[in-house]
């Protein structure tokens, strides 16, 4: 039976889809719950051709011990594949692929984010936390009033884009390339015109070298007094300092973060003993008017079924040598 070698798995959601799955599929599994490291490579690896991973970033030296230990396939249980060096895959013969679900977790999220910047949420959640019931302070904005700007109209970009279409605001949009679908409810702007012109901006890109720090304090000096930013794509598109800068001036209205930068190795762990180095995101999730959260805007039922199911699939198909649509590199 073909083995594959799957990392972080999670016991409370994902093993009863890798149990059913690799049985449809007639593979065995070597598990293990962390990320992989220099240590548990090669144990879990032995006799396997594949390795199953999430968002730990699989640097060249990762890369060259999965070579050593026969891996010839890589599949990411994400959309984004910017944690996978593919430099050194492609280097050491290692092929990656990824495991893209429904947009609609991510875009539901980013709806939800936004409304609740404008709606100051998590004031109110903390006012009534303490029973204080007072109204100062926690004016909203209604979105119908207001200019949304989406940078990045791949799929959750336009979900996002059709969810909105619902709240009667006014769409701008940006992508390298234009989608015929967006322009239904909105318009495709500059990125310089979409900086001047949105109340709100929310981000779905993935993270290039082009876009990387893409928020940066240039770009927030051509953004609106009282912006709103909304990031559920990858925290590096954001300058982290020039956004807390901008909070700490008023530039910014609010943020909504549910990825920020550095954030490997602290997010799904429990750390609630430790003592942490990412003093920005200390720092944000201090601000009344940030709302952050642990890169989860995907985490819903359908998204574990999918990618438990999409990225095994990929794997079988990869040993199989047969087409494999998921395959990236
Ligand atoms: P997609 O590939 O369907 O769309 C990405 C869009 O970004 C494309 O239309 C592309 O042309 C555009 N793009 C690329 N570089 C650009 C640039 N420099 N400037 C403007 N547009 C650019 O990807 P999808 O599925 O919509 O996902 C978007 C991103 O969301 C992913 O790359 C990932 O980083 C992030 N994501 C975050 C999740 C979370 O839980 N927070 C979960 C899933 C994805």
């Amino acid at each position: 039976m073909k083995k594959v070698a799957v990392f972080n798995l999670r016991e409370f959601d994902e093993a009863e889809w890798f149990e059913k799955y690799a049985g449809d599929l007639g593979l065995e599994l070597s598990t293990c719950p962390d990320a992989p490291d220099m240590d548990n490579i090669a144990s879990v690896t032995e006799g396997c051709e594949c390795a199953d991973i999430i968002t730990s970033q699989i640097t060249r030296e990762l890369m060259a011990e999965f070579a050593r230990n026969g891996i010839r396939y890589i599949t990411t249980r994400t959309i984004g594949y910017d944690h996978v060096d593919l430099e050194a895959a492609r280097e050491f013969g290692i092929h990656v692929g990824n495991a893209p679900y429904g947009p609609n977790g991510v875009a539901d999220y980013t709806v939800m984010l936004i409304l609740m910047s404008i709606r100051k949420m998590k004031r109110i959640l903390e006012r009534t936390n303490i029973q204080d019931y007072t109204l100062e302070g926690i004016q909203g904005r209604e979105l119908k009033d207001l200019t949304v700007g989406v940078i990045g109209t791949g799929r959750i970009g336009r979900t996002v884009i059709s969810n909105l279409s619902g709240f009667g605001c006014r769409i701008l949009a940006y992508d390298l390339y234009e989608n015929e679908e967006v322009k239904r409810y909105g318009q495709y702007v500059s990125l310089e015109e979409l900086w001047r012109e949105a109340d709100v901006i929310t981000m779905h890109t993935p993270l290039t070298e082009e876009n990387f720090h893409l928020v940066n304090e240039k770009t927030l000096s051509q953004m609106k007094d009282g912006v709103v930013i909304v990031n559920t794509a990858r925290g590096a598109l954001i300058d982290s300092e020039a956004l807390i800068a901008g909070i700490e001036n008023g530039k910014i209205g609010a943020a909504a973060l549910d990825v920020v930068e550095n954030e490997f190795g602290l997010y799904y762990y429990d750390h609630k003993s430790d003592v942490l180095s990412n003093r920005e995101l200390a720092i944000l999730r201090g601000f009344p008017n940030v709302t952050v959260s642990h890169h989860m805007a995907f985490y819903t039922d359908n998204y574990t079924k999918t990618v438990v199911r999409d990225s095994l699939s990929s794997c079988k198909l990869f040993m199989e040598g047969k087409k494999n649509p998921w395959e990236v590199c």
